[in-house]
């Protein structure tokens, strides 16, 4: 079936169009299906507008999503859209109640005018599957890391469809600690690829704390790292911002990939996926990729076109929770979770 898939949960608007085939694989083996085929994939950022405010605003994401979301569907130059797809997918959560709002009243317009039917989708999902838009074999039990702007989570998954969330963040998210970090060093947002950036050029020679390391728990904790910056910077003020930079980042790798590391080791995963839009950062993934070879363990990330946020992950979501016979309701739901 063919999925026209919507996103709009925080400040960036997509649409997707994916074809989707197959069942779910019946045991724990990954077998190849289901299979996708991204057909078409447009998201426009709204970066240049939430910028001046160091952060995204809520109300003016919402302003945006509307403007641009019937001109992207322009955009993907689908010829008899009724024709073309079997249903519509919307992100109903989590994310920002008036951001999702604008994707899910256009999302069920739309379905109503195509007479289609409408699926909801957890965005945390759509992260979670952007993996499997590459149609690889993924060997379970797996080991999932999930590093967003809102969510750092690592869940053991025994198939495609069944988790248990090990640990998450108490405080900050992985990827709202490097867009703070990157604040304090004066860069602008989205911190993280800022940071990625000037860290290329520095060293990690400065020892910033790891956070719960060494703690039994899978839990995560970044706001004491942050905090550890700040005053680096308060009694170092002339230090190198690149130094900084590469040893903030180098200390959030070491976290997530000894907690992988223990964790795959702990339930004999054989493979690890990394999603969310901090897995664009090439050093966790290349740390990651690393140790996962060193423990003979398959790795996965996705292509760097479907780390942040994308209507395509939301597409293979939204055919995997139909396969499972699963629905959202279809209305904003803003702390929804895995
Ligand atoms: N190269 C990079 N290195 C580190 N962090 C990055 C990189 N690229 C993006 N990020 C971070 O990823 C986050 C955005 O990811 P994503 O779009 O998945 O988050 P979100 O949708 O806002 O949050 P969530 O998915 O938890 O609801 C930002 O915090 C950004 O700084
Ligand atoms: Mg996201």
């Amino acid at each position: 079936m063919r999925i026209l898939a919507i996103e709009t949960s925080c400040d960036d608007t997509s649409l997707a169009l994916v074809e989707c085939r197959g069942r779910l694989p019946a045991g724990r083996q990954g077998l190849k299906t289901p299979r996708f085929k991204v057909l078409k994939n447009i998201i426009s950022s709204q970066i240049k507008i939430h910028r001046p405010f160091g952060g995204v605003v809520p109300t003016l994401a919402k302003r945006e999503h509307i403007k641009n979301l019937p001109k992207i569907l322009q955009k993907l130059k689908i010829e008899n859209l009724k024709l073309k797809i079997d249903a519509v997918a919307v992100t109903v959560g989590p994310g920002l109640e008036p951001a999702l709002w604008a994707g899910i009243e256009f999302a069920k317009e739309l379905a109503k005018k195509l007479n289609k039917p409408l699926i909801g989708v957890n965005h945390m999902e759509g992260h979670l599957y952007s993996n499997v838009l590459k149609n690889i074999r993924i060997d379970f039990p797996a080991i999932a890391l999930v590093v967003s702007g809102g969510h750092t989570i690592l869940l053991k998954m025994t198939s495609l469809t069944k988790w248990k969330k090990l640990g998450e963040t108490r405080d900050d998210a992985a990827g709202e600690a490097f867009d703070k970090v990157a604040r304090l060093l004066g860069l602008p947002y989205p911190g993280g690829p800022e940071i990625q950036k000037l860290a290329a050029e520095g060293k990690p020679v400065i020892n910033f704390p790891r956070p719960m390391l060494r703690e039994k728990s899978y839990d995560f904790s970044f706001s004491g790292l942050k905090t550890a910056v700040l005053y680096y910077l308060r009694d170092n003020p002339t230090a190198s911002k690149a130094d900084v930079a590469a040893s903030f980042q180098q200390a959030v790798i070491d976290v997530l990939v000894a907690k992988s590391v223990r964790a795959a080791r702990e339930y004999g995963a054989e493979s690890i996926l990394l999603c969310g839009g901090v897995s664009a950062n090439k050093a966790l993934r290349m740390f990651l990729q690393a140790a996962a070879k060193k423990l003979g363990v398959g790795f996965f990330v996705p292509d760097f076109e479907f780390n942040t946020d994308n209507a395509a992950m939301i597409a293979a979501a939204a055919y995997i929770q139909k396969l499972r016979g699963r629905k959202n309701r279809l209305i904003a739901q803003s702390n929804l979770t895995l």
